[in-house]
């Protein structure tokens, strides 16, 4: 026999999506006010938000009708026609968050609409305990007492009250981080956890939420178009150990999204190392037409409905601000963890690497190619000169900079100091870029194989590059599977030269392991050209001719990120006047 349910019961049922912890009440509540019009929002809780979550504005509260409306299933005031839905511009829309809320605790509504006169309701576990007027001030304030007290199913499945205490405070910074006109503050236990008075951007709003220092080390996103992108990211060099810092709104709506999340991380490409990630705080507005927050009962999920496009602006908004960042170089240092103090914010710190003049522009050293050793086929530097071969002008009573130590670290003057570049990762940022401007403009041009080549390769590996292979073709890369793990391979792109491609695909077959690609051209391209960019680089470990040094240090710097090599590692350090006193105690 079929029933429709009774009303109260639908209610806790819509709780179990809507009110999945003490944070999914905040969270809720917190929107309300926001829709509210409300200037100020204060959120109080105790153990965890289980005992207490108490939310306060001063929006535009409720007249007594609609205080005891508000509590029915899906009465909203914020959609009247189907319409609507494709137009949502507040953070509601569904109208569950009262009723499922009130379902499952013992609730209280204090609302007025600023005549004097308020109202006051009282819920438990979904019944009407009372209603009744008394003066209150404008605005509402929703007490919420004994969360999940008459569902002990759910009560047990909570964390400690730390933890829900943690989730509570992400879910109100994020709703701080949208909206930094709005006043937020948190207290827990009577102790403040956060105070954000309103201020003019959103920069300003990043400092409070997470601090001064975390906020001078992000780069500006601007972009137009379809949709306007906007946000801050942290530096190339500056990266987290996980992703709590990476928050994105769509048209000021916390959202997770994969999509967005995909586009920061190619944006990034080869500015991360591995297990690190970077902090974001992004914000999307688009036509509300173009995007379905309806697919999800806590809403924290969109789709777009040109995922694509999205994915593309958004990754070329974000490669923007990370090329923009003109901070790039003293940050790189400052991962270096040589220096606590740092430069003021957004200072501009430019950087020029002073070489030597007396040496003039003539020696030109050996070219390149005659040994291939070290793969520097590539490459037109002269980088293999070894100390005895040197001309007897650089035999000179010390010579001045650059400088090589340990064979793979080159020391440089600097405007103000002296740089320390660790020779491997320069050169193989410097490699990494030419190969990837190559690769650009010569494209997919393969080239045959006069004699195939063929490598062998574990079972796994095997598996994993098979399932590549239509990819790799398209990226001029024709190979076949030949039984047993070996593979025959055919042709190579143009643009690779002389470097050996049979190292190039076991570099990539080894790699696979760590990254699903498999339809993925583009992230294929990026390792086939981080694999030459490290094979061909100088080794560490290997005696530069000063000459060589300098070729090195001016091809690092005319390198569009100079600050990190291929694979996210910095590769200089900057020993500014100011450092160096500082560590000599001179200051
Ligand atoms: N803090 C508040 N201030 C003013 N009105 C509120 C507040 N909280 C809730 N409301 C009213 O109650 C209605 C129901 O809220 P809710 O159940 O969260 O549904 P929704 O937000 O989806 O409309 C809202 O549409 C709004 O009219
Ligand atoms: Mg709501």
């Amino acid at each position: 026999m079929i029933r429709i349910l009774p009303e109260h019961i639908a209610n806790k049922i819509a709780a179990g999506e809507v009110v999945e912890r003490p944070a999914s009440v905040v969270k809720e509540l917190v929107e309300n006010s926001i829709d509210s019009g409300a200037s100020r929002i204060f959120v109080e809780t105790s153990g965890g938000g289980v005992k207490l979550i108490k939310v306060t504005d001063d929006g535009s509260g409720m007249s007594p009708d609609d205080a005891l409306l508000a509590f029915e299933r899906h009465a909203t005031s914020k959609l009247d026609s189907g319409d609507g839905l494709f137009s949502i511009s507040t953070m509601g829309f569904r109208g569950e968050a009262l009723p499922s809320i009130a379902s499952v605790s013992r609730f209280r509504l204090i609302t007025s609409t600023g005549d004097g006169r308020g109202t006051s309701v009282s819920i438990e576990g979904g019944n009407i305990h009372g209603v009744k007027e008394i003066g209150a001030p404008k605005g509402a304030a929703a007490e919420v007492r004994d969360l999940f007290f008459n569902t002990p199913a759910r009560l047990k499945f909570l964390k400690s009250r730390e933890t829900e205490l943690s989730h509570i405070a992400a879910s109100v910074e994020r709703l701080a981080l949208a909206h930094p006109e709005i006043h937020f503050r948190l207290i827990n236990d009577g102790k403040e956890l956060l105070d954000c008075p309103p201020v003019r951007g959103l920069l300003e709003r990043i400092a409070q939420v997470y601090g001064r220092d975390f906020a001078r080390w992000l780069s500006e996103i601007k972009a137009g178009g379809p949709c306007r992108i906007y946000g801050f990211v942290s530096m190339p060099g500056r990266s987290f150990s996980d992703r709590s810092r990476q928050e994105s709104f769509v048209n000021r709506r916390p959202v997770k999204d994969r999509v967005i999340q995909r586009a920061i991380y190619d944006a990034y490409e080869s500015l991360l190392m591995k297990e690190r990630h970077p902090a974001s705080i992004l914000f999307i507005d688009i036509e509300p037409s173009l995007v379905d927050v309806n697919v999800h009962p806590a809403k924290r999920e969109v789709r777009f409905s040109d995922a694509t496009g999205v994915q593309r602006a958004i990754k070329e908004a974000v490669t923007g601000a990370l090329k923009n960042s003109e901070n790039a170089e003293a940050e790189a240092f400052a991962e270096s963890g040589m220096v606590r103090e740092v430069q003021a914010p957004f200072d501009n710190i430019s950087f020029h690497v002073t070489l030597p003049t007396w040496r003039g522009g003539q020696a030109e050293g050996r070219v390149g190619g005659g040994r291939g050793t070290e793969g520097e086929h590539q490459e037109k530097i002269p980088l293999h000169a070894e100390r005895d071969a040197a001309p007897s002008r650089y035999t000179e009573p010390f010579h001045e900079f650059p400088m090589q130590v340990l064979d793979s670290y080159i020391i440089a003057r600097s405007e103000d100091g002296f740089i320390l570049i660790d020779q491997h990762a320069a050169h193989e940022r410097i490699q990494y870029e030419k190969v990837k401007a190559r690769y650009g403009r010569q494209g997919e041009v393969s080239q045959g194989l006069l004699v195939p080549e063929r490598i062998e390769l574990t079972a796994k590996e095997a598996a994993l590059l098979e399932a590549v292979l239509p990819e790799l073709k398209t990226l001029g890369i024709e190979a076949e599977a030949f039984g047993g793990g070996s593979f025959l391979i055919r042709s190579k792109p143009l643009f690779l030269d002389k470097a050996d491609i049979k190292e190039v695909v076991l570099g990539i077959a080894g790699e696979l392991e760590s990254a699903d690609v498999k339809g993925r051209a583009d992230e294929l391209r990026e390792k086939i050209c981080k694999s030459v960019a490290c094979k061909s680089a100088v080794k560490a470990g290997k005696k530069l001719h000063p000459h060589a040094m300098e070729r090195l240090i001016e091809q690092l710097f005319a390198c569009e990120m100079p600050y990190t090599c291929a694979h996210g590692r910095p590769t200089v350090i900057k020993f500014g006047l100011n450092e160096l006193e500082k560590m000599f105690k001179r200051k």
